[in-house]
């Protein structure tokens, strides 16, 4: 059936600011490439875990900007500000509640993600690289709860970052030196709530996004696993191999190991 004119004319208007992106970027299609990419019929709620972490990633780093607003990270200052943030700040108990709850979200969703990954083998070749920046990740993201748990200058964030900083001490050799960097000094002062905070809200985040990136890029590049009872699994079309005369010791045939591709 022939467009009418209306539906022509529409077109050309949602059409034109779309082409002019597409052909001076190349981003639409790459969206677009992002969005219908194939993925294997066979995936269950459990791939849904690490979109999930995004999700509470997300949602740690928009409540944390807020929080930045009104946060002094100041030892005179910080727990008036904290308690200010609570008590006078419009939604403050809701946007600090979210942040302080959504860390422990964030890093549980981390396990069960890492736990999908592992149970389904989606760790091995070609994705070892997405393993390994996955576990960046997992030490990053346990790092934003280390240093954020300082921050609201209480007792029990200054005793628990004294345990903290002192359990670091006892390492071999970098010990001592890690913990004075971590305490900026010899003690642990203004300047030691100072460095965890640009930790928390500046160097952390930075490098948790970046590798966001890279681990997403992979995933696109990669595709997804499917799980190991489907037949579309990697090394379902493998059959037994026939028996063989034992080869000679230190003698290694390469191949798939326990069989042969059908
Ligand atoms: C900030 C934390 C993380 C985010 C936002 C994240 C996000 C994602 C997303 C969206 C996927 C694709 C969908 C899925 O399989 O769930 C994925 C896959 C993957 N993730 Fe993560 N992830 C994180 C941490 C980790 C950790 C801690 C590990 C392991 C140590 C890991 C290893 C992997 C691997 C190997 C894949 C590929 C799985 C496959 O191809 O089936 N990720 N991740």
């Amino acid at each position: 059936m022939p467009k009418s004119d209306r539906r022509q004319n529409v077109e050309k208007v949602v059409m034109y600011p779309l082409d002019w992106l597409e052909e001076r970027s190349g981003l639409v299609g790459g969206i677009r490439y992002f969005l219908f990419r194939k993925v294997p019929g066979d995936t269950n709620w459990f791939h849904t875990l690490g979109s999930a972490t995004l999700t509470a990633f997300l949602v740690q780093a928009v409540t944390g900007v807020i929080l930045a607003m009104y946060y002094k990270p100041d030892p005179n200052s910080a727990y008036e500000s904290i308690q200010h943030i609570t008590h006078d700040v419009e939604f403050g108990w809701l946007v600090r509640g979210m942040h302080r709850w959504g860390a422990s979200v964030f890093i549980i969703l981390m396990f069960f993600h890492m736990a999908r990954v592992f149970l389904f083998g989606a760790y091995k070749y070609p994705r070892e690289l997405n393993w390994i920046v996955g576990v960046l990740l997992l030490v990053l993201g346990m790092l934003e709860g280390f240093t954020g748990y300082l921050l609201p200058w209480d007792q029990t964030a200054y005793w628990a970052t004294v345990v903290g900083i002192n359990l670091n001490g006892t390492g071999p050799i970098v010990g001592p030196f890690l913990a004075s960097f971590l305490r900026s000094g010899s003690e642990i002062g203004p300047d030691t709530l100072a460095r965890f905070y640009s930790i928390h809200m500046l160097i952390l985040p930075g490098a948790i996004f970046a590798l966001i990136g890279l681990h997403l890029y992979l995933i696109v590049r990669l595709g997804v696993t499917s799980p190991p009872w489907s037949k579309e699994a990697a090394g379902a079309d493998w059959i037994e191999e026939p028996e063989q005369e034992p080869g000679r010791a230190g003698l290694v045939q390469p191949g798939p190991r326990g069989g042969v591709a059908k």
